[in-house]
Parts: structure tokens; sequence; C-alpha cells
């Protein structure tokens, strides 16, 4: 049987729940990585310009689109489009469905690492000697990554089973608060180490040569941007379909868009500088360091707290406990756009479609946690091809068929004005399907090594 469709307590709520969808992995560990290869304050420029304005444009949109429908993105299309549309809400479904196991192993990893660094920290674990062995025996071990998968699912679950207020929003009160204050406090710490200040340079000060060119910068940092702010994988549509028609969505997505930036380049501040010094100091160069991609965040940062005694288990628990909130606030969102879909479509009870994701995930999940290539292929798979069509579609969808005015109606209820609507309009019919056209382009080459793409 079909239960009330929930809604969130109050503006705050929703503010929270959809940053902290998108505060993810995708900040913390990618966000770094892509800024120190594509020439340092030249991405984080072009990252700010985008949030603010693609990243803006179809935030609202699929905001609107979830809250107008009443409905998780699976029937949202269909309800406000007809049949013809209803391939948009498959994909916008299978984005979560195939992201959500593979982020749930990763999840696990950092679970392991924050068990080996608390025990540490208290002198019931020794020091990681050789962090690449430690970390290729731990994932190639079979049995371990996948109880650790499991139990980060355990955690995701916990929480969707109590529902959109008694879990979501609690747990995003207590976690996204603890968030924001161990990011701002690792990155003032970590500024103050030595040398911190030349890391911080190669960060900030555009470096052109360090990318081939403008338009490279800028397509990497709109492929970054749409994982980061979980948009095309139904996760917005699926937190609009619980929003107060009091609340302003304009207002919410300039504040998750900057929130989630705020992070992003926090991250920046933590990880560049610690990794750029260790790099300087043992006579590598720095760049090949920041390039290590995952490696960065389990066998680099771990090598680099290992050279600071005891003191570096203790900040390398601050830091895994940080990704571990982080990532489990954006799991929780891939979950709740899942499990609403099922009940919206199969009518079938949360409990229900909850417990029978879990158990879905657990067996993807698997196949990810014994296989590495199969999670690089999973990961190739949604964001060149998958999630680039989702956001085609729903482009299409919203500036050529619905139109920008419903949205724009959407946005203005109960009085909340949206001034700037001409030029809203022109960026969901014109701006965004050109540019998530050119994404599409640039992801299949970058997957495909074609072009130079080498990241
Ligand atoms: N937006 C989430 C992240 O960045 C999925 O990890």
């Amino acid at each position: 049987m079909q239960e009330k469709r929930a809604k969130w307590s109050g503006h705050l709520s929703f503010v929270l729940a959809a940053a902290a969808s998108a505060i993810g992995l995708g900040n913390l560990w990618r966000f770094p990585y892509l800024a120190a290869q594509y020439g340092g304050g030249a991405f984080i420029a072009a990252y700010i310009i985008l949030s603010l304005t693609l990243g803006f444009t179809l935030l609202v949109t699929e905001i609107s689109i979830g809250r107008k429908s009443h409905q998780s993105q699976i029937t949202a299309f269909t309800k406000l489009g007809g049949k013809k549309w209803a391939w948009v809400g498959i994909f916008s479904t299978i984005v979560p469905f195939l992201i959500l196991p593979y982020y749930s192993v990763i999840g696990g990893w950092v679970v392991k690492y924050f068990v080996h660094y608390f025990l540490a920290t208290f002198n019931c674990a020794s020091q990681i000697s050789d962090p690449k062995v430690y970390f290729e025996s731990f994932i190639s071990s079979g049995l371990t990554p996948v109880t650790y998968m499991i139990i980060f699912i355990l955690f995701t679950f916990s929480v969707i089973m109590l529902g959109v207020k008694n879990g979501i929003e609690k747990a995003n009160a207590v976690l996204m608060p603890l968030l924001f204050l161990t990011a701002i406090a690792l990155s003032i710490y970590i500024l103050f180490l030595p040398g911190a200040m030349e890391g911080v340079k190669y960060y900030l000060i555009p470096n052109f040569s360090r990318c081939d060119s403008i338009a490279k910068v800028f397509l990497g940092a709109m492929g970054q941007m749409f994982f980061s702010l979980s948009l095309a994988m139904g996760i917005m549509v699926t937190y609009g379909s619980y929003m107060l028609k009091s609340s302003s969505i304009p207002n919410a997505a300039v504040r998750i868009a900057f929130a989630d930036t705020f992070i992003a380049v926090l991250s920046g501040f933590m990880v560049i500088p610690v990794v750029h010094a260790f790099a300087t100091t043992a006579g590598q160069d720095p760049e090949t360091a920041l390039k290590a991609g995952p490696g960065l965040l389990f066998m680099s940062l771990p090598e680099i707290f290992g050279t600071f005694g005891a003191a570096g288990n203790v900040l390398a628990l601050a830091f895994f406990t940080l990704v571990f909130f982080a990532a489990l606030t954006s799991a929780i969102s891939m979950s709740e756009a899942c499990v609403a879909a099922i009940c919206d479509y199969l009518k079938w009870s949360r409990r229900k479609a909850a417990v029978s994701f879990a158990i879905f995930t657990v067996f993807t999940g698997i196949i990810s946690a014994l296989s590495i290539k199969a999670l690089d292929f999973f990961d190739s798979l949604v964001n060149s091809l998958i999630m680039p069509v989702t956001a085609i579609g729903i482009t299409i969808f919203a500036g050529w068929f619905y139109g920008a005015n419903k949205i724009v109606e959407e946005m203005e209820m109960n009085g909340n004005l949206f001034r700037p609507k001409r030029t809203f309009a022109v960026a969901l019919k014109y701006f965004a399907p050109i540019l998530v056209v050119a994404i599409l382009i640039s992801e299949i080459c970058r997957a495909l090594g074609i072009g130079g793409w080498n990241i």
C-alpha cells in the first residue's frame, strides 16, 4: 500500500538535505585533483562560473519538476509530459541504481580507514608502513571489502528506513554541521603546516601550462559539476517532491551551489598543500603525486599522514571522519531517489522498497567490491554516457516541451518572485542543451582517450 507523500519540515531542512547530497566524495577527492591538473585557479574560476549559471539552471529545473509533480524522477516526467517522456524518468532512475553500489564500495573503504585510524589513535593498531601494499592487499582480499561495504550500506539504509523526516532530516542535522566544522578546522590546521603556502600557490594561481586548452578546463569542470551537484541522478527531483510550496526554489539552489562549491574549494586547501609539500620534500613531481586519482585518498594521503607520527593518526582520523560523513549523506540521497522511485512506480511500502533495494545494492556492490575494473567500468559508464544522456533528456523536456515558463511558475509559487525570467528561458532552452551535448562528447572522448584527454 502506498503511503502519504512525505514533506520536509521547512526550507532549511530541504537546503540541508540537498547540500548534504551534493557534498560527497566528488568534492573531497575528485575536485582537488582535477583542480591541480586543470591549471589551479583557472579550474576553480570555471567551476564557480558554471555552478552559478548552468548548475543553478539545472538545479531549479529538477527541483521544480519534482515539486510540481509530487513524484520521484521515475514518474515525474510522465506525469508532467505523458508517456513519451518515460525514457527520461527511466534514465534518471538507472543513474542512482548504478552509482550507489560502487559508491558504497568506496564508502566501505572509507569505513575501513576510519576504523584503522581510530584504533591507531588509541594505540590499538600499528602504523601503516606501506600504504600502497596496505590498500592493494585490502581491496583484493575478497571478504574484507565486501564486509565494509555491507557496513556502509547498513548505515545508509538504517537512515532510509526511518523516513524523510525522522531519518534523512535528523541525520543531516547532526552530520552536516559536523562536516563543516571538521572541514574548516582541518584546512586551518593544514594551512599552518610548514611549506603549505607553496601548495596553496600551486592550487590558486591559474597556470595554463598545466592544461592544454581553456575548453578542456570548462568541460572538465562541467563533468565534475554534474556529479558534484547530484544533477541528472533523480535526487533533486525526488527531494523537490518533498519540498513545501512556501519554500523558495531559487534561494535553495543558490545555497546548495554555494555550499557545494565552498566544500569543494576547501578540500583543495586540505589535500593539495599536504600532497605538494610531501612530494617536494621527497623530491617527486607534485603534479604526478596529485594525479594519483583514487589512490590520492587511500594511498598518498595515508603515506603523508604516516610521516606525522602520532599526530598523523589524529589528523587522518579527522580526515576520514569528514569523508565518511560526506559519503554517507550522499549515499542516503541516492538511496532515497531509488526507494522513492520503487514506491512511486510499484506502489510498494517504504519498508518493502528499502529492504529490497538494500539487498539489490549489496549484491550488485559485491561485483565492484571484488573487482576494481568493474568499479571503474560502472563509474565510466554512468559519468560518460548515462548521466549526460539523462541531462540532455531533462533539458529538452524542460526547455522545449514542458516550457521554461511553467518552471518559473513553480518557482514563483506563493509570491516568491523570480526576476531573470528571460535569461533563465534562454539558458534552459539553448545554453543548457548545447553544454550537456558538449559534456557527452567530451566524456566519451575522455573515456576512450580521444583528443588528448588524459584524466
Ligand atoms: N554529489 C555527490 C558527490 O559529490 C554524489 O559525491
